[in-house]
């Protein structure tokens, strides 16, 4: 099946209130006449979401938040509610970021959310991936899928799956072709055939092209690359 593809940008925890220009930025460099085959979205930290929100609706880029609380509201001091994400003007949100989870965080948590996350009209991309040592134990598909079958709420069809192997993220370190196309194929066993599956890890220009062209994977969830607009488009263009 052919499945538009999605260009994600997480942009953690970096930028200051200029950055709401960024989506007009990227208009600039990638009308929308360019990208009518495929979905960009960005994730700002979630105080830039309700100042984003028109910009990225007249430019028809998607906004997502990075994160939400399992919980509908109450005494949870400094988080966000799935219902705040959705009404600030966002339709996505990441779950399970292994830079959260490395904090405690469970995939009953993550599943917890991801479920909050859909009750509220969000899409949730529900993230998943393997530590170097698992890798090198030669457990990253058993423990991939162990992480999906419990982060992933019972019951819940519509969502985007990302794997991200954390080895990969931030370091220049990208997985081989063949290692993508073989982990993607097992995630695809479990999540059917409707959910995009994104790759992320240390996704460049340079590489866009091999990656966004392996077997499987739907898209890319983009960190360092996707904080200039020059290389989320050059991304872009590669899918
Ligand atoms: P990098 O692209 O900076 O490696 O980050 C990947 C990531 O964690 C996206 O969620």
């Amino acid at each position: 099946m052919i499945m538009r593809p999605l260009i994600a940008g997480n942009w953690k925890m970096h930028g200051d209130m200029s950055w709401i220009e960024k989506p007009a930025q990227f208009d600039t460099l990638m009308p929308a006449t360019e990208r009518g085959h495929l979905d960009i979205l960005i994730c700002p930290p979630a105080l830039f979401i309700a100042p984003m929100a028109a910009s990225c609706f007249e430019t028809n880029i998607l906004l997502g938040a990075q994160n939400c609380h399992r919980a509908e509201s109450g005494a949870h001091t400094g988080e966000v509610s799935a219902g705040m994400v959705k009404s600030a003007g966002a339709d996505f949100v990441i779950v399970g970021h292994s830079e959260i989870r490395a904090g405690g965080e469970t995939d009953e948590d993550v599943a917890t959310k991801a479920m909050a996350a859909a009750k509220q009209g969000l899409m949730p991309i529900i993230c998943v991936g393997e530590s170097l040592d698992t890798r090198k134990d030669g457990q990253a598909e058993s423990v991939v899928s162990a992480q999906i079958k419990a982060s992933v709420p019972e019951g819940l069809t519509d969502y985007v799956l990302a794997y991200e192997p954390i080895w990969a993220i931030g370091t220049g370190m990208t997985a081989t072709a063949d290692d993508i196309k073989a982990m993607h194929a097992v995630i695809r066993e479990i999540v059917g055939p409707n959910v995009r599956i994104l790759y992320g890890g240390s996704v460049k220009p340079a590489n866009a092209k091999e990656i966004l062209g392996t077997e499987n994977v739907n898209g890319a969830l983009i960190g360092g690359a996707s904080l200039e607009m020059e290389s989320l488009a050059a991304i872009a263009r590669a899918a």
